[in-house]
Formats: structure tokens, C-alpha cells, sequence
């Protein structure tokens, strides 16, 4: 697992939306996994800007994003199909029949969920896959207790998760209009994404990225199966990443790839 500790959010947003540009670069017909949540919003923004500055283009990009709540519609505000079509989808060039997000109000959800996992497969597999962490560790929405090998499924939000999300998205004290049911991809069809780029930033997430990055690989925290991964990339504030034991190795380890790659561009520029 490579940790980049970036200084602050702004960094942080500035280092994802890089990789997520070069990936594009690299394929611009790859497969992205995308992320809701107040976490990947400046990644989004960055990514919008590439767009319009640079021509960065989505054309032949294609995505599927991790969840959705079960019971709202593609134009209810707090969708995550709202939320992705509002701070990036609609912005870009991307083509809207590339463009999946899980089905909140799939008639039978269960059959949804084995078709979204035929389209991934039928897309190629996900390049690259973006990830937020919840405060009770879950990637997507599979929860603590999720199999570190379930697929997308239906899953029932504990009721931290709900309390975290009605704050977030729907207003403090408004747990009762948060869904209590989600679609969520699995922790195994995460894990067979070919690169893992998880963020998270801020104070509140520093105990669970500890246990993220230096605890167990556990069920219980389904983000350590990051651990299991070969090309996981954890990028974080210097806040949520107050409580790494070997955080001065991480912050070493980045500045000696960093020394190296500024040193084949010297040597390629004939400095
Ligand atoms: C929700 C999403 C997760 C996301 C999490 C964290 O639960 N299902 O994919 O990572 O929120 O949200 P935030 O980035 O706002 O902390």
C-alpha cells in the first residue's frame, strides 16, 4: 500500500484528481470507479477544471460508481446519481451510455445488482477505482461484518452510517429521510479493480484510517482489505493522519519516489 500524506485537502484533492488525470492520459478508454461523498467533491471540481482548461476529456471514459440508496429516484438531491451528474458528469464531455450508477429504484434489486456486476466485467474491469472511508470504516456501503468477498448486493446501513449521512447530506437531526437500505458493490468487486485510490481527510477520520492502513485486516474494517491489494494508493491529510504510527516512514518513503522521478526527468531533459 504506497500512503502519500498531502498538507492539507487542497493538496490532497490536487494529488487524486493527478491520478485520475493520468489514468485517463494513459487510456482514455478506461474504466473508472468513482466515489460519492464530501471527500472526492474538490477531487471532482479539479477533474472539471482539467476538463475545461486542458481539454482533459471523458469521451470515451467509462464509469461506475460504488452505491446508491435504495428508494430514491435519479432526481432526488440526495441520490448519488444526482450528486455525481451534479459535480461531474454534467460538466465533462463524458457520454451519458458510459455512465452507471447503481439503481435505486431497481424493481428487483437483487437481479440489478448481477447485472451491474455482468456490465463491469462486460466493460473490462475498473482501471481505477476511488474510494472515500466512512466512520465506521466501510468502503461504498459494506458495512462492518460485510465478507471481505461479497459481491453487489443490497446492504442495510448500521445506524452510525445513518446519523453521519443525514448530517452530511440530508441536514443534522434528519436521520428519518436517510435511507436504510443501499446497493452497494462489494468488497470483492472492489478488490478486483486493477489500481485502489482511496482518500479521506479531517480530524474525525484519523482513528479509522489507523486502522485503515496499520490494523488488522478485518471484516469489521472493510477498507483494511486495502491491505490485500498490490496497487493501493491511500492519499490523506496531515489530520487524518495524525494517529500513523509510521507516519515519518510514509512522508520518506514519498520523498525518496519523488527525489527518484525528479531525477529521470533532469536525466531525460539532459540536466
Ligand atoms: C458514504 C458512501 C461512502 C463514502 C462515505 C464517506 O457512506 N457510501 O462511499 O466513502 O459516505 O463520506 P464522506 O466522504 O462524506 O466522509
Amino acid at each position: 500500500m504506497e500512503v502519500i500524506i498531502a498538507k492539507d485537502r487542497t493538496e490532497l484533492a490536487e494529488i487524486a484528481a493527478g491520478i485520475i488525470r493520468a489514468q485517463i492520459l494513459a487510456k482514455p478508454n478506461c474504466v473508472l470507479g468513482l466515489a460519492t461523498g464530501s471527500t472526492p467533491e474538490e477531487t471532482y471540481a479539479r477533474l472539471v477544471r482539467y476538463h475545461k482548461e486542458e481539454g482533459l476529456s471523458f469521451a470515451k471514459v467509462t464509469t461506475f460508481n460504488l452505491d446508491e440508496y435504495i428508494g430514491l429516484p435519479p432526481s432526488h438531491e440526495q441520490s448519488y446519481y444526482y450528486f455525481m451528474h451534479d459535480r461531474l458528469f454534467n460538466h465533462v464531455d463524458i457520454n451519458e451510455e458510459n455512465v452507471h450508477v447503481p439503481m435505486g429504484m431497481a424493481p428487483d434489486p437483487d437481479a440489478f445488482c448481477k447485472w451491474y456486476e455482468e456490465q463491469i466485467e462486460k466493460a473490462g474491469g475498473i482501471d481505477l477505482q476511488l474510494l472515500g472511508i466512512g466512520g465506521d470504516g466501510h468502503i461504498a456501503f459494506n458495512e462492518p461484518g460485510s465478507s471481505l468477498a461479497s459481491r453487489t448486493r443490497v446492504k442495510t446501513l448500521t445506524e452510525q452510517t445513518i446519523k453521519d449521512n443525514a448530517e452530511l447530506f440530508f441536514g443534522k437531526g434528519k436521520e428519518d429521510e436517510v435511507p436504510k437500505f443501499a446497493i452497494t458493490m462489494g468488497v470483492g468487486t472492489i478488490l478486483e479493480a486493477r489500481r485502489l485510490l482511496l482518500i479521506a481527510f479531517g480530524k474525525r477520520k484519523a482513528k479509522i484510517v489507523k486502522q485503515l492502513i496499520e490494523g488488522p485486516v478485518t471484516s469489521m474494517v472493510t477498507a483494511s482489505a486495502l491491505q490485500l491489494h498490490p496497487d493501493a494508493i491511500v492519499v490523506i491529510d496531515e489530520e487524518a493522519a495524525a494517529e500513523l504510527e509510521l507516519k515519518d516512514y510514509y512522508k520518506w518513503v514519498y520523498k525518496q519516489k519523488n527525489a527518484e522521478y525528479q531525477k529521470t526527468l533532469d536525466r531525460l531533459a539532459g540536466r
